[in-house]
């Protein structure tokens, strides 16, 4: 059921309007906002919603989200949600066959002078560092337009760099945590040595809302570069192992590998292939040093917040990989879709289905 402005308690943090918070990144958004005690408000698109959605949406409600029906690219209804619920900060979390979508968000928030921070959709790299072939680099040149817009707009704003999530970094699957990492082999990109920094999606939510009322993040690229969760493909490769027990065969990809599948320009899976060349060939995002007036490292700003290690989100990974197993097993799952990921072989262009079912949906 839709909120009605009238029926909004008086709260001390800022309100918060998530878009996306049905996503893969906005889910974590989204639980992290309820929990820290925010009003949280979540943009969905009218219209029909697939069963795994509504019950998504069903359960942030039941913790105290208020729904508003809208899309971000309707300036006055904008306008009018951001007035009439009094919403002081705005994470953005939309795909990324939206991005440009939020040029209009923007120009209602600078319309209604209110707005205290916005945060667009980023979660990721700092993309006017990164620079990934294409067809990664199109996805990055909308996400610099739209900073370049939201600064010439006044409207204060935080752009989470994040880096990778917590998971195997297949290089074919925008939302990998959803996959344990594999079992029969492992591909290293590379020489497997170029490293990245990878943050559990429950961490990316909740420092994601600490920053959203801290004045020392206005206009900052916020990065998340724990120590505890620094590894190269070779340190994710061993770390697997240990979890499990045992040896898993090893498979080197290439440089040209990886640019290959980017050529092939198959959406989303090329995009993900180019951004992993940039992380594990190019070294993205290690490549800098942060010390940019604009930029903040999160653990200076929080230090006695620790962060979940990759350690311990891969114990997770056991679990799941015994259920995935289980379900192969009995051969009776399919994802939401009908259709299973399928990784790729060492080899670019021959494909084998090494692992079921999510579905692909964007790209990271
Ligand atoms: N660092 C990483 O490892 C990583 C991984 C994945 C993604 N990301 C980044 O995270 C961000 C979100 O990506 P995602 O993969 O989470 O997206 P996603 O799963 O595709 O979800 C997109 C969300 O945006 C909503 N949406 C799309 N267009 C909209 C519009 N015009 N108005 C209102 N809502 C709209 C969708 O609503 P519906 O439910 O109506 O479709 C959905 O809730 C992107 O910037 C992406 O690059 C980073």
């Amino acid at each position: 059921m839709a909120t009605s402005p009238a029926n909004i308690p008086p709260t001390l943090k800022g309100r918060v309007l998530i878009v996306g918070a049905t996503g893969f990144m906005g889910k974590f958004v989204a639980e992290a906002s309820l929990s820290s005690a925010h009003a949280t408000f979540l943009l969905l698109r009218p219209g029909p919603i697939i069963s795994s959605k509504a019950s998504i949406v069903k359960a942030f409600q039941d913790k105290g989200a208020r729904v508003i029906y809208g899309v971000v690219n309707n300036k006055e209804l904008m306008e009018k949600i951001l007035k009439e619920y009094e919403i002081d900060i705005v994470i953005s979390a939309i795909g990324a066959e939206s991005l440009m979508d939020q040029l209009t968000l923007v120009e209602a928030m600078k319309s209604v002078k209110s707005i205290k921070r916005f945060l667009p959709s980023e979660f990721g790299h700092d993309v006017d560092r990164a620079d990934p072939v294409e067809p990664g680099l199109a996805m990055y040149k909308e996400k610099r337009l739209v900073r370049r817009v939201i600064e010439q707009s006044g409207v204060p704003y935080t752009y989470i760099c994040c880096n990778s999530i917590a998971s195997w970094p297949y290089y074919d699957n925008c939302h990998p945590s959803q996959l344990p990492p594999p079992l029969d082999q492992l591909h290293i990109y590379g020489d497997g040595r170029v490293q990245a920094y990878f943050i559990d999606g429950y961490d990316i939510g909740k420092f994601t809302m600490k920053v959203v009322d801290d004045v020392r993040t206005i206009n900052k690229n916020v990065h998340f570069r724990p120590p505890t969760n620094c590894y190269s493909m070779n340190g994710l490769a061993s770390l697997w192992e240990k979890k499990l027990g045992r040896k898993i065969p090893r498979v080197t990809v290439s440089e040209d590998d990886l640019l290959g599948i980017a050529a092939e320009n198959c959406i989303p899976e090329s995009i993900v292939a180019s951004i992993t060349h940039d992380i594990f060939i190019n070294g993205c995002q290690v490549k800098f040093h942060i010390d940019g007036i604009h930029d903040v490292e999160i653990g200076t700003l929080y230090p006695g917040e620790e962060f979940r290690s990759l350690e311990d989100c891969f114990g997770d990974f056991v679990h799941m990989a015994v259920d995935n197993n289980i379900n192969n097993n009995n051969n009776n799952h399919k994802g939401e879709n009908g259709g299973g990921v399928t990784t790729t072989t060492a080899t670019a262009g021959t494909k084998k289905t090494l692992i079921e079912a999510v579905p692909i949906t964007a790209s990271c």
